[in-house]
């Protein structure tokens, strides 16, 4: 049984609330890993793995990412197309989530291809081994030097405006090359996360306006160095509604066949990612399976009712394939009370690991992980250690009478938290470890202080004169 709802009488729970009995096999239905337990010394364990054993062996904060959840969304995703989409499809995991070797590298080998958006992005992808031609390069802003980069490595790319289109038409020619690219389209439908909107035109900096692409393709018919391959929408992000992308197939058909009007043949269609997780308890998103089943529906419906032959399908899901994989675990350190109004606990990392809660007010859960049977019968407030009053990553978190060192997990951190990490108060960043069938392998190194001294450089004429006595 999965908890939807929070428990009435916080005295008599624990965090073991956060484990269910069953949990539903859709990694982004839980708050915790697939493999999260709890083993007889009342330790939270991740991929058998003892939390508290992780951080004494590797420090805190620790991002500890389960292997098996993020392998199993990628082949629940990749099983869904199979099972409901009878044309060819890809998936791609949109790697601005999480970007790094090992990451790049688990996905690629569950056979998905990567979406990128940096030169940066796409260089991990490329030294993890991924296979160009399944790496998809985004961003509405790309560099002369990325797009360069991007013709070396033979990715596709993703051409969001027209000053891109002819940037890359002009450097193509320049190369003798011909550059395989799909059109980012702005969809004119609008998510939040309980509701949408379809509007003509949306007030977005991503994306071709709708009304311009016909001028688009016109323009693509007379550059046979630019290879239109297919179109591409991203609706949005934590997306727990179904409709949106059962209109987002008819809107997207409907651009191939404006495609056909000017002589091209459009073969690629990329809805984006978009599919949300569970966060907390009252987070109630749909399965990764249940998506797919929309999205295809929905594809080939359209196609159907445009007698277009089925395109490859491509979809880019970023957090539903990795943000309930990863927990964070942290230590506690200094507590304050003010009488009457609030009690806080600081733990030892806080907005440079997680910077969610100060940039989009995210709710998380966390739990002690050292004591999971701990009654939850305290209201505290979770600080991080940083000099900022809005460091905080929980307000009013549920949770058993703190203690100086215990090891608070917080759940489902695995999406937009490393990838959007900073060393803000030069605050080194911490460590990930993979964790599965017992064991814990390092897949990022922590930052030591020389680290953080890396890209600094001090003119002779600076140099302190005590520096130099
Ligand atoms: C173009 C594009 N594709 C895919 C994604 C991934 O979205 P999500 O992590 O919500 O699945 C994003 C996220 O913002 C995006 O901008």
């Amino acid at each position: 049984m999965v908890l939807t709802s929070p428990p009435t009488n916080a005295g008599t729970q624990s965090s073991r609330r956060y484990l269910t009995d069953s949990p539903s096999p859709s990694p982004n239905q839980n708050l915790l890993p697939l493999t999260a337990a709890v083993n007889d010394a009342d330790h939270l364990t991740v991929g058998s793995c003892d939390v508290v054993d992780l951080v004494e062996q590797f420090g805190s904060p620790l991002y500890i990412l389960d292997d098996h959840s993020l392998r199993a969304a990628c082949r629940q995703y990749r099983q869904g197309f199979e099972q409901y989409y009878p044309g060819e499809a890809l998936v791609l995991y949109a790697s601005k989530a999480w970007n790094c070797l090992a990451v790049c590298a688990i996905v690629a080998s569950e056979g998905l291809g990567i979406d990128v958006v940096s030169s940066g992005e796409l260089f991990t992808a490329t030294e993890a081994g991924v296979n160009p031609d399944t790496i998809y390069f985004h961003g509405n802003n790309k560099a002369v030097d990325e797009l360069i980069l991007a013709l070396d490595t033979g990715c596709r790319i993703v051409v969001d405006n027209w000053y891109e289109l002819k940037t890359l038409g002009e450097l193509a020619t320049q190369q003798g090359k011909t550059v395989p690219i799909l059109l980012r389209i702005t969809p004119g439908i609008e998510c939040h996360t309980h509701e949408y909107i379809r509007t003509g035109h949306l007030d977005s900096k991503f994306g071709f306006d709708p009304d311009q692409i016909a001028s688009v393709f016109q323009f693509l018919a007379g550059q046979p160095q630019l290879q239109c391959l297919g179109v591409h929408a991203h609706i949005g992000s934590q997306i727990f509604e179904l409709n949106p992308h059962t209109d987002l197939g008819g809107v997207m058909a409907q651009w191939i066949v404006t495609a056909q009007r000017y002589g091209l043949t459009l073969t690629e269609l990329d809805v984006g990612g978009g599919l949300g997780i569970r966060y907390t308890e009252s987070d109630d998103p749909p399965s990764i399976d249940t998506w797919v089943k929309t999205v295809c529906e929905s594809v080939v419906a359209a196609c159907e009712s445009q007698g277009l032959p089925l395109p490859r399908l491509l979809c880019e899901p970023g957090r539903s394939l990795i943000g309930s994989a990863c927990v964070t675990a942290y230590r506690v350190g200094s507590q304050k009370e003010v009488p009457g109004i609030r009690s806080y606990a600081a733990v030892d990392g806080g907005m440079s690991d997680n910077p969610r809660p100060i940039t989009y007010q995210s709710v998380y859960r966390a739990l002690v992980a050292n004591r999971m049977s701990a009654p939850l019968s305290e209201t505290i407030t979770l600080a991080g250690k940083h000099c900022e009053s809005g460091d905080i990553l929980i307000k009013d978190a549920p949770l058993p009478t703190l203690r100086t060192d215990d090891v608070i997990t917080v759940a489902a951190t695995g999406a937009y938290n490393y990838s959007m990490a900073s060393n803000y108060n030069r605050v080194p960043r911490p460590a990930a470890v993979l964790v599965g069938d017992g064991e814990a392998r390092l897949i990022l190194r922590r930052e030591t202080l020389q680290d953080l001294l890396r890209q600094d450089c001090l003119p002779e004429s600076l140099a302190l004169k005590t520096a130099q006595a």
